[in-house]
């Protein structure tokens, strides 16, 4: 059967009309919004350029990497929007990347992630980027994991 666009355009129209007047009683389902944990993961004035701090986030197991990359990053926070976290669960199979050399390394398939540019895959098997972790910084210079952008690997859902 073949539906023309002016037919779809209708439908929907008709179906969005529905909604908003509530009449024939039309249901939709919405995705719940998801509220994360906040947890504290380190401090700024603990952090050194280039040096791993790990954590677990948004729960026991699902291991985490901080990082101050002493060089602007996608979704940095602090003085120099340089601080960054992800999840570090490789988007491939899995395996928990490292932190070495400035990028995030897989050991397992060998798929490198750019910190600074949200964890985006630039060499290997993975597909995706790393899911990245939003962080807060208090004024004592805590910083806090507030959430994550993406799923983690091997889940239908984070928390
Ligand atoms: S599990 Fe990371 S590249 Fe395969």
């Amino acid at each position: 059967m073949v539906v023309s666009r002016r037919r779809v355009v209708q439908v929907l129209g008709g179906v969005t009309m529905a909604s908003l007047t509530g009449a024939g009683k039309a249901q939709f389902w919405f995705a719940p919004s998801l509220t994360y944990p906040a947890i504290k993961v380190g401090n700024v004035n603990n952090l050194k350029n280039n040096e791993p701090v790990y954590f677990n986030y948004p729960d026991a197991r699902s291991q985490g990497i901080l990082v101050k990359l002493g060089r602007p990053a996608i979704g940095g926070v602090g003085r120099e929007r340089d601080i960054v976290a992800f999840s570090a669960a490789c988007t491939h199979m899995g395996c928990g990347v490292q932190y070495k050399g400035g990028r995030f390394l897989c050991p397992c398939h060998y798929s490198m992630f750019d910190p600074a540019k949200a964890a985006a895959v630039y060499q290997g098997l993975a597909s995706t980027g790393l899911p990245q972790i939003q962080l807060g910084i208090a004024q004592n210079g805590d910083i806090f994991a507030r959430a994550v952008n993406g799923l983690i690997w091997g889940r239908a859902r984070n928390i």
